[in-house]
């Protein structure tokens, strides 16, 4: 195999050979698919914009994606960055550790400097993340799990896979409209608006998502399954209410246990573990890395700098 490697920008027609990439790369699972749907519900049709997306390819053959896809986060102090999140990057298996990822991800920072990008965030795996170090990238923390276990856990019966949401709720609900205003950010935070709202919870082309409403407030919960036990991930909280909605959620809840992420010093957290949601000690989701673009009025490689929930990292 040695083809002469190029890179250039994604082409619509390139899209069945871009999802084999990523399906002989990532592999897929239920709910998450690598269909067309989901791929232009993330690069094409995200509020924050379209997506850069470069392919590599040898000869007629792309043999590598590399998808930033964009984003938002407010400061504390209410500025605005915008950013791009690496996510779907994929080389074939038969082209690894020819440097294609390095030369994707070097030529897509190019075009998010020109694009005046502030900072490039995401959360890789292993693999990808000692290769992100070498390109620039500094490590911020890493992001653990919530989790209050129920009753129903230790009578456990194989959960099926789609989830079907009447054994995870007493009434299941799919998201509807969110109006609520976002609260102020705490540190770097998605702004959650209309739009946003919609995309992410109500737009998804394979998760589905659900509403616990009390008040002015919602709670948004997504039903899964993980290692056979039926999970329910409590996503995000909308309203100024998070206590009353997440004691509401534990409520109806008929899953194994709930989980969730909030981050330190948020009033998510404190109302999660008010009603028993606990972190697990030692246990990590995920490992949080960015790389600024321009010198930034804040400290980014800190976890206190961030203020996230688990529905704006995992992209489900
Ligand atoms: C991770 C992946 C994209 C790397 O692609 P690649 O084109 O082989 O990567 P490169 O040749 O540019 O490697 C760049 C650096 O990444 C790191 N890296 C790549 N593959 C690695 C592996 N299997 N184990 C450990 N580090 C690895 C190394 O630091 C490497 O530098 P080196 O070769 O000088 O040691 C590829 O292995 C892949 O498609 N994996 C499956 C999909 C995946 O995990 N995507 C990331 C999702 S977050």
């Amino acid at each position: 195999m040695t083809e002469t490697i190029h890179i250039r920008e994604f082409e619509d027609a390139d899209l069945g050979q871009v999802l084999e990439v990523l399906r002989a790369a990532l592999g897929e699972t239920p709910i998450l698919r690598r269909t067309p749907a989901l791929f232009s519900w993330k690069h094409f049709r995200n509020p924050f914009g379209r997506s850069i997306v470069l392919v590599a390819t040898a000869g007629a053959r792309i043999v590598g994606v590399r998808a930033f896809m964009r984003w938002k986060l407010r400061t504390a102090e209410g500025e605005v960055l915008q950013c791009v999140r690496a996510v779907d990057t994929a080389t074939h298996p038969d082209f690894h550790r020819r440097g294609i990822f390095s030369r994707l991800t070097t030529e897509a920072v190019e075009r998010a400097v020109a694009d005046g990008v502030d900072l490039i965030f995401n959360t890789p795996n292993p693999r990808s993340g000692a290769g992100y170090l070498k390109m620039g990238w500094v490590e911020v923390g890493t992001i653990g799990v919530m989790a209050r276990p129920s009753i129903r856990l230790l009578r456990r019966q194989a959960a099926v896979e789609p989830p079907e949401a009447e054994e995870y709720l007493k009434l299941p609900i799919p998201v509807g409209e969110l109006a609520m205003e976002d609260r102020p950010a705490r540190g770097l935070r998605t702004p959650r608006d209309a739009a946003y709202r919609s995309w992410r919870f109500q737009q998804h082309p394979t998760a589905r998502y659900f509403q616990i409403a009390r008040g002015s407030s919602a709670a948004i919960v997504r039903p899964n399954v993980r290692s056979g036990r039926r999970e329910l991930v409590l996503s995000d909280v909308a309203g100024p209410d998070p206590r009353r909605v997440i004691r509401e959620t534990l409520a109806v809840s008929r899953a194994e246990y709930v989980a969730a992420w909030w981050s330190e010093g948020s009033p998510e957290r404190a109302a999660a573990k008010r009603n028993g949601i606990m972190p697990i000690p030692g246990r990590v989701a995920l490992t949080l890395v960015c790389r600024p673009l321009r010198t930034l009025p804040l400290t980014v490689d800190a976890l206190s700098s961030w203020d996230l929930a688990l529905g704006d990292m995992e992209l489900l």
